[in-house]
């Protein structure tokens, strides 16, 4: 039984949290005369000690007494008595844990929020840096348009702002204070529930003590909110393999951020992207784990619900580690220029300005000019060359208004240039939007 039951070998995570909302809970008990003020001060007295020794290592967790909150009242009674009896006045664990563990997932919230700005600023640096570096945009993994690679990492800026975003919904919509709620159905003392929300940090008190004591959507939306973040993190570590790689080489890793082979001299390989991608696994398990423990429990509290902390921990611990690797990742490697640039010019990526220059300098419609572009593909590629490289004479064959003013839309310099449409990968364009980044993120 003690095996199965007993959660204090994850919750002890939890002790902060449990300190603080029990100093929060006696302070108000003693404030509506429910306890009396010298009960109180031992009690803080008493809570505090105990925080001392967490902190510093000497306490002993004993798993007879199940989790944290009761290995700490246990604890309590032992060094001051009586009035540690007192603490749980007008309380339950139901509460107790939901209050824990809702101040758990926010500091968790904070934490990650500040993470990602960093892993940001990294991005929107390295952007500034290489706002006209050109590269082959891709679709299909198959050479697109050129691109500029900081048009690239600036598109990771973006998705890291949305997952901020969904993190900061989150945080509001968790900050209701269950304190208070007790077993399931309130109370009977007569407790202000206001001042305990407020001296947690949390808006209100929530309004349903069955829902209060039974609900973990806050976990589920802060690890769904992980999940897509996560996600995200795992394209772009995929990217940072694809663009490592031999036949790609737009990037170095230097060996801070990469292992040798115990076989192989020359191998550099990216293990920290490879784990990054791996450990959205856990992630995403955690996610799919909690929806599933929730899913069939009637109201309200069940024991099941002691299986969320270690799908959040797990979750928020493999997060922290994948983006503190990201962020070194982005701050580490080093584009070759020069590499990105020949690739970008290859595989006729500047056929749709070839199309673009027909509709917008000889008026054709852009289905004709799409089809003449394909034919003089098919031309330079039977030739072996590049578009740039045909002769005029050629192109006239298939379009015979086409001038000598076409050569110029065919350089990758050119065709990044044009797209200077508002979101578009023009280097002026990724300048500016990395500049504001720069200082949004300052
Ligand atoms: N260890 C429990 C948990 O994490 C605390 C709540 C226990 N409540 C109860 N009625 N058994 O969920």
């Amino acid at each position: 039984m003690q095996a199965i039951n007993a959660s204090i070998g994850f919750d002890y995570r939890l002790w902060r949290e449990d300190i603080q909302g029990s100093l929060a809970h006696a302070s108000m008990l003693a404030s509506q005369g429910i306890i009396s003020q010298s009960d109180e001060a031992a009690i803080s007295a008493g809570l505090t000690e105990i925080g001392d020794a967490i902190a510093a290592g000497t306490f002993t967790f004993d798993p007879a007494l199940e989790d944290i909150h009761t290995n700490i009242e246990a604890w309590l009674v032992g060094r001051i008595g009586e009035a540690g009896r007192r603490l749980h006045t007008a309380r339950s664990r139901n509460d107790q844990v939901a209050t824990d563990f809702k101040l758990w997932v926010r500091n968790a919230i904070d934490a990650t929020d500040i993470q990602l700005r960093d892993l940001m600023r990294a991005l929107a640096d390295r952007a500034a840096e290489h706002a006209g570096a050109i590269m082959p945009g891709f679709t299909h993994l198959q050479t697109a348009q050129p691109v500029t690679f900081g048009h690239h990492l600036l598109a990771y800026v973006e998705m890291l702002a949305r997952d901020r975003s969904r993190l900061a919904d989150c945080r509001h919509r968790l900050n209701q204070s269950p304190l208070g709620a007790a077993a399931l159905a309130g109370t009977t003392f007569p407790i202000d529930r206001s001042m305990t929300a407020q001296a947690l940090g949390f808006d209100r008190p929530t309004a349903n003590s069955l829902d209060s004591v039974s609900d973990r959507d806050f976990a589920i939306e802060f690890l769904s909110a992980l999940s897509i973040m996560a996600m995200h993190l795992s394209r772009f570590a995929e990217e940072i393999i694809i663009w490592v790689s031999a036949p790609y080489r737009f990037i170095r890793l230097s060996d801070a951020f990469t292992t040798g082979s115990s076989i192989m001299p020359q191998k550099r390989n990216p293990d920290a992207a490879e784990l990054a991608r791996a450990k959205t696994g856990r992630i995403f398990g955690a996610l799919v784990s909690l929806l599933t423990v929730m899913k069939g429990l009637p109201l309200a509290y069940a024991k099941d619900m002691q299986e969320d902390k270690e799908a959040v921990f797990n979750a928020a611990d493999a997060a922290e580690l994948s983006i503190a690797a990201m962020t070194g990742m982005v701050r580490d490697m080093q584009a070759d220029e020069v590499r990105m640039r020949d690739a970008a010019g290859a595989d006729y990526a500047t056929a749709t300005d070839l199309a673009d220059y027909l509709v917008r300098d000889l008026g054709l419609p852009f289905r004709t000019a799409h089809h003449v572009t394909g034919r003089l593909v098919a031309a330079a590629e039977a030739r072996g060359i590049d578009l740039a490289d045909l002769p005029l004479a050629v192109m006239q064959e298939a379009e015979p208004r086409i001038t000598q003013a076409v050569f110029a839309t065919l350089s990758i310099e050119a065709s990044v240039a044009a797209r200077s449409a508002y979101g578009g990968t023009a280097p002026a364009n990724v300048a500016r939007e990395a500049a504001q980044w720069q200082e949004s993120l300052r």
